[in-house]
This record gives C-alpha cells, sequence and structure tokens, in this order.
C-alpha cells in the first residue's frame, strides 16, 4: 500500500529501507522522500519504525536494582 501518496512510497519499500537500516524518519525521508512534501505521512511512517525497533529483553542474569 502506499505510505507516502506524495512520493509513491509503499509499506514495503519502508520495510525494505528499515531492514537495511534505516532507523529513523530522518532516514526514510533522505533514502526515500517520505514526509518531504505534505507530511501526511510522517505518522504512518513512524508506526512502520516503531514495529520494527528491536524489543530488548533482559540479560539471564540482570538484577533489578
Ligand atoms: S504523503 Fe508523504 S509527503 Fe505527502
Amino acid at each position: 500500500m502506499y505510505v507516502c501518496v506524495c512520493n509513491a512510497v509503499t509499506d514495503r519499500q519502508i520495510r525494505k529501507a528499515i531492514n537495511e537500516g534505516a532507523s529513523s524518519l530522518r532516514d526514510l525521508k533522505r533514502e526515500l522522500g517520505v514526509a518531504t512534501c505534505c507530511g501526511k505521512c510522517a505518522a504512518t511512517a513512524c508506526r512502520i519504525l516503531d514495529e520494527h525497533q528491536p524489543r530488548y529483553s533482559l540479560e539471564p542474569d540482570f538484577q533489578p536494582a
């Protein structure tokens, strides 16, 4: 589906960019042009970024203070 209509950028292109190292809206702007015109796609692009953030797990020997 198109996320950024202004620049014809799809969610697949965004996911591919994330898988190749993009980690912020700034990266997506630079690499794909997302959110560089009207900006209406920024929230959706950020949601896709959030979905791909690595989940932090506790170290096996982690002891809370
Ligand atoms: S929809 Fe992405 S800049 Fe307009």
